[in-house]
């Protein structure tokens, strides 16, 4: 008989630790909307202690996604459960999921703390987070460099004082699959009470083993899973979602394992994901990558003409990819932008779909021909757009020159909350004067790390997309992005549009 293992997603907490990920609460809630239709049964929304954009973000998807547990995060101390409890207790199915790192080197050099301390701690925390919710995790953080027998004495301790479910992070992506199960059948071996409660897995992939180390976890017991959308998180990131999924449901065979994860919606939740955190997806990523489903050699194309099974061991459809088979031309109307936009997961209001349809077709009247990415970057573009009330910086215009034997110039004229200013600067190109110009005018302690220009679609005439970096005086990063015909705007809306964030970031609008 399969077992049944639970999807813990950790794509708002862990995801949004990848640096440049940052996300506003708005955000927020449509990846958890989405993650909800997938059917994930835990959603981990956010660190609450965190800041007061997380605390928000986190009460109030509690509030309003119905389905999952939610859960937030807290260290094992009486300030994070506390805030954390005040978030999490508005959803009908609560979690406080409480941690306190257990392995030598944590605990001598982060903490300074005994191993007896440490299980004093995590004991107390444990019962303190039992005296708001039954429903507690507890993680040794560090656990996959930590001796076992030790993790397994923190683990009993824990159970006794009541976590119903313990989590076992392989917090630094260190430990080899053989290696990680073992770690989790001597858990159940040396602590039989472990059967009692959930035994859940969290691995980072700083060796690339996230997926591999879970899924050894499977076979050796847990039945909890913790991972991210894209496989994204702190550093190299964490176990991706829909590796783990396909992975149980196409190798049911051998895992002998289901999850209630409806993989239609898979495609979807990628690409909002992706889209909202600016975290771009490679085209050979497994399951949710372009080319996943792609047969480029002639052997392959013909085996796969003849019958799928040759070469597919999944069907594009269970992922909820139907290929690029809506062509938006000139007479297209809204209805095929809509059903192309929902088959990619952009979630628009009314407005914003009139506004995307607007802009397709005034494309299309100057491009005749419109292909998906540019509706997508269009789409993009709008819903990356700041709330009004967001965009302390407005570009009011500018103006650059630049020719053979000239060094480069431009002036720029910004609205900073209502008032006027002008910057002027020389560069080694248009936009590097362009850039020089607006940081005559702004905080020269917020500085462009990244600018990155792609053209759409082939032609002279394509759309550009420009995606930027920004970090701020406390090594926070923000990104912008922006789309337009004129490389030149589009560039320095973009360089704006990240600045509004950095600015709103420290007005304690959302988190860095
Ligand atoms: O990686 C880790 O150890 C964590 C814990 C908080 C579970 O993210
Ligand atoms: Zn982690």
């Amino acid at each position: 008989m399969s077992k049944r293992i639970l999807i813990f997603d950790t794509t708002l907490r862990d995801g949004e630790q990848s640096p440049g990920a940052s996300l506003n609460i708005k955000e927020k809630i449509l990846i958890a909307e989405q993650l909800s239709k997938l059917g994930v049964d835990i959603i981990e929304a956010g660190f609450p202690v965190a800041s007061p954009g997380d605390f928000e973000a986190v009460r109030q998807i509690a509030r309003q996604i119905e389905g999952p547990v939610i859960c937030g995060l807290a260290r094992a101390v009486d300030k994070d459960i506390d805030c954390c409890w005040e978030a999490v207790k508005y959803a009908n199915k609560p979690r406080i999921h409480t941690f306190i790192a257990t392995s030598d080197i944590h605990r001598d050099e982060k903490l300074r703390k005994s191993k007896e301390e440490v299980i004093v701690s995590a004991v107390h925390a444990v019962k303190r987070a039992r005296s708001y919710c039954d429903d507690v995790e507890f993680s040794p953080e560090d656990a996959g460099r930590t001796s076992v027998d030790y993790m397994c004495d923190v683990v009993r301790a824990v159970i006794e004082a009541g976590a119903t479910t313990i989590n076992i992070p392989d917090t630094v992506g260190y430990t080899e699959p053989e290696e990680f199960a073992g770690r989790i059948r001597t858990l159940f071996e040396k602590v039989p009470e472990a059967r009692n409660v959930v035994i859940s897995v969290h691995c980072h992939n700083d060796l690339g083993n996230a997926v591999a180390n879970s899924l050894a976890a499977v076979n050796a017991g847990a039945t909890q899973v913790e991972c991210c959308v894209n496989g994204i998180g702190e550093r190299a990131g964490n176990a991706s979602l829909e590796e783990i999924v396909m992975n149980l449901k196409t190798r049911n065979d051998y895992f002998q394992a289901d999850t209630g994860i409806n993989t239609r919606e898979l495609y979807k939740t990628s690409r909002l994901v992706s889209r909202l955190t600016g975290l771009e997806i490679a085209r050979n990523k497994a399951i949710v990558g372009r080319n996943a489903f792609a047969h480029e050699a002639g052997i392959h194309q013909h085996g796969v003409l003849q019958s799928r099974a040759t070469y597919e061991i999944m069907n594009a459809e269970d992922v909820g990819w139907y290929g690029e088979n809506i062509v938006i031309g000139k007479h297209s109307g809204k209805h095929a932008v809509l059903s192309l936009l929902e088959e990619e997961g952009y979630i628009l209001d009314n407005e914003q779909s009139l506004r995307v349809t607007e802009k397709v077709k005034a494309l299309a009247d100057k491009n005749k021909s419109v292909e998906r990415d540019d509706v997508l970057a269009i789409a993009m573009d709008i819903l990356g757009e700041l709330p009004e009330q967001e965009q302390h910086i407005k570009l009011e215009g500018f103006t650059v020159t630049t020719g053979s034997g000239m060094t480069p110039t431009a002036s720029v004229k910004l609205n900073i909350d209502g008032e006027e200013k002008i910057g002027a600067g020389v560069g080694d190109g248009p936009i590097d004067a362009l850039s020089k110009a607006v940081w005559q005018i702004i905080d020269p302690s917020v500085q462009l790390l990244e600018y990155n220009l792609k053209a759409i679609t082939g032609g002279t005439d394509a759309l550009a997309d420009v995606s930027i970096k920004l970090q701020d005086a406390n090594g926070r990063i923000f990104s912008g992005r922006a789309v337009h015909e004129d490389v030149i705007k589009a560039g320095a809306m973009a360089i704006i549009s990240g600045l509004n964030r950095a600015m709103n970031a420290s007005n304690g609008h959302t988190k860095g």
